[in-house]
């Protein structure tokens, strides 16, 4: 049973009870539709109550059902509001807490609506890259009015119920109940009150029109056709909330069934689906159950005031933790300060923050150049140089005088975890958190579990990123850990392109025509080319005789490092980020290919952006083999929240599963025929060959 049924007097309530949120899956549908009957049947009974128990009325439709058969099994959405509708007794909805999508669909279908103040009402499905289907964009532009309820329709973003109640002629709230402590027993009297009234009101039968018709459609097709790129599902909400002014109500409901079932199947709206619960998926470790306990976390120390540790203490400041910072010396600690200074003074006048904001969170943070000071904190971050004496002499001091139960992590984006972790008598307590730059902008956060980092360590540490609004995703140790040990490929595929004909402009732009943030030239200009040429210095002596191109070393040894030199793989002119394509780079690519006997070919775009991802695809599987990453999942939120892969994409595992790993396979048994490529790095991971041979995918 996924919903409640009881009677209070002469009304029924029927209580959805579906956790988390009370998705209206097929159960809770059935229940529902019971509890109707039941309803109607029982001669005592005067009028329904529909509420949802928890901390939701409803979030809409089980996005866990979406693709199998129980989603469109009867009843379905569709057909449980038209037995509302149809029912001989009034319908009331009673909405608290959060009423999303078919939630909000389902009270729309209700012959009247009390909402508690506080509760979040949108209608999301847009951010699934669909659009409402069980008639939210034929019902919500009659109750709301079409300018409204369009703006809600595709942005998908909630408005709290007490603004929607203020809006002038609104029919989407009868009654607003005064708290949501009282919402349950101001139904039972509005019941009572409306129980004898006939006709029954329905949504559907109010007028629908804009005054200003065609033009307005226009106005917002141009608009909303130019935010919305790539993505087909807000176009397709003008569409129907237009049929919905134009068309009589059961047409306007058809059209909208014909868009909703087209941008299911779309791979865009796959994308997005698999991207909700691959970031809730994140969150969950396999061997560390949900229920853990965590370590209490106020107070935080960050050791090192440079780029990474400042940018990693505004993230506590924001979220009201304090921070202390120390480093070696007075002036590093100020130079610190001021720039996170300037970072909110830069906010506050842009009106992104509030005066009073800033002085509060900057009354969180204090400096120190002591140890001895740090022995209150709960967690310390460490992000001082990237060498292991230095980190070592760090976590010597951190053992001996942070108070026992602190966490000490490391913000190191290559070193050993576990050899940190040594360097402590509490290696169970040692965690890397690495941060990407700029760190108080950067959604992603690789959450590095050593080998005797203990689980309530990891425990606390997702739960602290989801407080400072980071996507959290946990890595086991290997050099680079999930992203940057798959960027190294894709770098080394980048060379290779070079040295086979093509420049670097003629890369980026195939790889952003793809939908990358920036292609990965650009990418090497803007993060310093010299931190790859550290990287390659170090790899190349490890492992001699891989393959890769001499081109980016050559580009760093004139000093061409990148936008901080103002030149690099492009031009740049100060204070601009244009990459501006520079002609002696190319001559110095041309001389070098040359120099090799290349005879330069032309390169498709499409073997460009296949040789980019399926090499991040290849190394990906490597990383689930090894159990760096628990899952497929993980990997595409790595490159979704961190390295600007396209969202309608769902990452690079959801991307090779939509091509189809069979035919990933077999380009990469292409490329390994290619002399100049490295044909051992292009033998597909066991666990490709192996899930594509048996016709299966990552996720
Ligand atoms: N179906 C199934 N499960 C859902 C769900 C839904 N509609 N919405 C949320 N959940 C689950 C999440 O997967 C998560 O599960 P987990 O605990 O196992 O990881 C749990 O509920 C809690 O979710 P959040 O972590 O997101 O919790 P928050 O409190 O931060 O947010 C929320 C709650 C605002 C409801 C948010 O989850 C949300 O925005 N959900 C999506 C709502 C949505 O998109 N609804 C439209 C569905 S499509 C539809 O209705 C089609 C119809 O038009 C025909
Ligand atoms: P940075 O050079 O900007 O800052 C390092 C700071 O640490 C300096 O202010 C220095 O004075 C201080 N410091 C050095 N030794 C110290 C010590 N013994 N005690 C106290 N303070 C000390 O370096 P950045 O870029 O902030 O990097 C820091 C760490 O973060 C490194 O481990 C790096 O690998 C990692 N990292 C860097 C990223 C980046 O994009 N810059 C991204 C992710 C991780």
């Amino acid at each position: 049973m996924t919903a409640d049924y009881k009677v209070h007097g002469d009304i029924a309530v029927i209580t959805l009870n579906n956790p988390p949120v009370n998705g209206l899956g097929y159960a809770t549908r059935v229940a529902l539709t019971d509890g109707l009957s039941k309803a109607n049947d029982d001669v005592a009974v005067k009028a329904i109550v529909i509420t949802g128990a928890g901390t939701a009325f409803s979030g809409g439709a089980d996005i866990k059902e979406f693709g199998s058969p129980k989603a469109l099994q009867e009843p379905n959405l569709l057909s449980v509001i038209l037995t509302i509708e149809n029912s001989a007794k009034p319908v009331i909805a009673a909405i608290h807490s959060v009423c999303m999508g078919g939630g909000l669909e389902l009270s729309l279908g209700c012959h009247y609506r009390i909402a508690a103040p506080g509760c979040s009402v949108a209608l999301p499905e847009v951010k699934l890259g669909l659009l409402p289907g069980a008639g939210g964009t034929q019902r919500l532009p009659r109750a709301l009015g079409v300018e409204p309820a369009l703006n809600m329709i595709v942005s998908g973003e909630p408005v709290k119920s007490e603004l929607l109640a203020m809006l002038p002629g609104q029919q989407l709230f009868n009654k607003m109940a005064s708290s949501a402590e009282s919402l349950l027993s101001e139904a039972l009297a509005y019941a009572s009150e409306v129980a004898q009234i006939r006709p029954l009101p329905l949504v559907r039968n109010l007028p629908c029109k804009h005054p200003q018709g065609d033009a307005y459609f226009q106005f917002a097709r141009n608009m909303v056709g130019g935010m919305s790129k790539n993505f087909p599902a807000p176009l397709k909400c003008v569409d129907a909330v237009e049929a919905a002014a134009k068309k009589k109500f059961d047409d306007g409901l058809l059209t909208e069934r014909e868009l909703f079932i087209n941008l299911m199947w779309t791979p865009e709206s796959r994308s997005l689906r698999h991207i909700f619960m691959a970031q809730r998926a994140a969150s969950k470790i396999p061997d560390v159950p949900a229920d853990t306990p965590q370590r209490a976390i106020n107070a935080i120390a960050v050791i090192g005031a440079g780029t990474m540790g400042g940018g990693i203490s505004m993230n506590f400041l924001n979220a009201g933790i304090a921070v202390k910072m120390l480093e070696m010396k007075q002036d590093a600690l100020d130079r610190g300060v001021a720039t996170i200074r300037k970072n909110y003074e830069a906010q506050v006048k842009k009106g992104k923050l509030k005066q009073d904001k800033y002085e509060q969170r900057i009354s969180l943070l204090s400096t120190t150049l002591s140890y001895d000071d740090l022995k209150d904190a709960d967690m310390v971050i460490e992000a001082v140089f990237e060498e292991i004496g230095v980190k070592e002499a760090v976590f010597k001091e951190l053992d001996r005088v942070m108070k026992p139960g602190a966490i000490l992590a490391s913000n190191t984006s290559t070193l050993d975890v576990n050899k940190i972790a040594s360097f402590t008598k509490r290696p169970q307590d040692v965690v890397g958190m690495h941060f990407f730059s700029p760190a108080n902008v950067m959604k992603l956060l690789e959450v590095i579990r050593g080998a005797k980092t203990a689980k309530d360590v990891l425990a606390t540490v997702m739960a602290l990123a989801k407080k400072i609004k980071k996507t959290a995703v946990v890595s086991g140790v290997c050099d680079g850990f999930i992203g940057n040990r798959m960027i190294e490929q894709y770098g080394r595929q980048g060379g290779f392109l070079l040295d086979e004909g093509c420049t670097p402009a003629q890369v980026d732009k195939a790889v952003e025509k793809f939908g990358f943030a920036m292609g990965p030239f650009r990418m090497g200009d803007l993060a310093g080319n010299d931190i790859g040429w550290a990287i390659r210095k170090r790899r190349y002596l490890e492992k001699p005789n891989m393959k890769y191109s001499k081109t980016a070393d050559l580009l760093c040894e004139k000093g061409r490092f990148g936008q901080k030199t103002g030149a690099g793989w492009y031009d740049y002119v100060a204070g601009k980020r244009d990459a501006i394509p520079n002609a002696e780079v190319v001559k110095m690519i041309e001389d070098h290919r040359a120099s090799l006997g290349i005879t330069p070919r032309k390169i498709s775009d499409e073997e460009i952006v296949q040789r980019l991802v399926y090499s991040l695809v290849n190394e990906a599987a490597h990383i689930l083999e090894d159990g760096i990453a628990s899952k497929a999942s993980d990997i595409d939120m790595v490159y979704l929240m961190g390295y600007g892969f396209p969202i309608w994409r769902g990452g690079p595992m959801n991307y090779a599963d939509e091509v189809g790993l069979f035919n990933v396979v077999q380009a990469m048994h292409r490329f390994a025929q290619n002399p100049l490529d490295d044909a051992r790095f292009w033998q597909p991971a066991p666990l490709l060959a192996k899930l594509a041979a048996e016709g299966k995918t990552f996720n």
